[in-house]
C-alpha cells in the first residue's frame, strides 16, 4: 500500500520494537514477496478479482501469517486502494494494467511490497520504468542519503522515457505494527532532507503514468478502512460492528469484505460503517485515480538500509 504525501510522522517506530532476529525479519519479508507473485499469477482475463484476493488472502493466513491489509487490485487509472467487495463481480480484461499490493504480518513485522501485471504486453514502457525507478533508488540507498535525492533518482529515471511519476504517492518507513511510519519516500526531489537512518526498513514504490497531471485523487469507491479512535456509535448494528473492528483488526487496515465474512448477516454493513465513520474514528483508504486517468504502473519493494548500501528483503 502506499502512502500518501499527507502523513509525515518523522516518529517512526522502527526504533521501538523488541529485538526479533534478522533471520526471522527476513524470512517473513520474502514470504511477503512470494504472496504478491503468487497473486500476480492468478490474474489473468476473465477472472473476478474477489476469487484473486479471496484466494491469496486464504492461503497466506494457512502459512501462519497475518494480512498486512487487504490485497490492492487497482487497475488502469487507479493507482491504488481498490480491493473487491464482498460482492464484486467485476473481472479483469485483456488489456488492463493491474497493481497488485499486498503484505503480509508476522510479530508485527509487516511487508508491504507490489508488481503490475500487464495482461496485453502493450504497456511494458510503463512496467520497465517503475522496475527501472527501483533500480535507480537502490542503487544510491544507505544511511545518512537524503530522501529527496531518492526522489530525485526515482523522477530522473521515469521522466526519461518521457512518463511521469506520481507526486502524490510515495514510500516510507516499515514500523512494528506501523505500515506506514517515517520517513516517507517521495517520488520526486520534494527537497526533502531526511536522511536514511542505518538499520530502518524502508518501501520504496515509483508510481508511472503516462497521464498528463502525474497526482492521483480520491475516487467514490472505498471498501479499506483503519481504526483511528474508539467513538461512541448509537445503532445498535454499528456498535456490533465497531465491536468487530476492535476485536479482529485493531489498528491495522481492514477491508469491508473481512467484516461481510465475519457477521452473521451483511444488513446494513456499510450505513453502519458510514455511521462509525462519521464520528471520526475511522480512516478511510478510497480508491485512488490518476486525475487526467492515465494508466499507472508501480512496483514496491523493501529494503533494509544499511552502511554502505542497501539489501533487497521482498526476493
Ligand atoms: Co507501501
Amino acid at each position: 500500500m502506499e502512502d500518501e504525501d499527507k502523513d509525515k510522522d518523522e516518529d517512526s517506530k522502527n526504533n521501538k520494537e523488541e529485538k526479533i532476529d534478522i533471520d526471522t525479519i527476513k524470512k517473513i519479508y520474502k514470504a511477503g514477496y512470494s504472496a504478491v507473485k503468487e497473486a500476480a499469477s492468478y490474474v489473468k482475463p476473465g477472472v473476478k478479482l474477489l476469487d484473486v484476493a479471496e484466494r491469496i488472502e486464504h492461503n497466506i493466513i494457512e502459512q501462519g501469517y497475518n494480512c498486512a491489509f487487504p490485497i490492492n487490485l487497482s487497475i488502469n487509472e487507479e493507482a491504488a486502494h481498490y480491493t473487491p467487495s464482498f460482492q464484486d463481480e467485476k473481472i479483469f480484461n485483456e488489456k488492463d494494467v493491474i497493481k497488485v499490493d499486498f503484505g503480509i504480518e508476522e510479530f508485527g513485522i509487516m511487508s508491504d511490497c507490489a508488481v503490475t501485471v500487464d495482461l496485453s504486453g502493450d504497456h511494458a514502457d510503463l512496467v520497465d520504468a517503475s522496475k527501472e525507478a527501483i533500480d535507480a533508488a537502490l542503487s544510491i540507498i544507505k544511511s545518512g542519503v537524503e530522501v529527496g535525492k531518492i526522489g530525485q533518482e526515482i523522477e530522473n529515471t521515469i521522466k526519461k522515457r518521457n512518463l511521469a511519476p506520481i507526486k502524490n504517492l510515495g514510500g516510507h518507513g516499515l514500523g512494528i505494527h506501523d505500515l506506514h511510519a517515517g520517513p516517507f519516500i517521495p517520488n520526486f526531489n520534494n527537497k526533502d532532507d531526511t536522511k536514511l537512518e542505518e538499520g530502518t526498513i524502508i518501501a520504496i514504490e515509483p508510481f508511472v503514468t503516462n497521464g498528463k497531471s502525474g497526482i492521483v485523487i480520491e475516487g467514490d469507491t472505498c471498501e479499506i478502512y483503519q481504526l483511528e479512535a474508539e467513538a461512541i456509535v448509537r445503532s445498535q448494528n454499528a456498535r456490533k460492528i465497531m465491536s468487530a473492528i476492535i476485536n479482529r483488526y485493531k489498528n491495522e487496515p481492514f477491508a469491508v469484505r473481512w467484516l461481510a465474512n465475519e457477521l452473521d448477516s451483511k444488513f446494513g454493513l456499510y450505513s453502519s460503517i458510514s455511521e462509525i465513520f462519521r464520528t471520526g474514528a475511522l480512516n478511510a483508504y478510497p480508491v485512488l485515480l490518476e486525475q487526467s486517468k492515465g494508466l499507472v504502473a508501480q512496483t514496491e519493494v523493501n529494503v533494509l538500509v544499511g552502511t554502505d548500501s542497501c539489501e533487497l528483503l521482498t526476493k
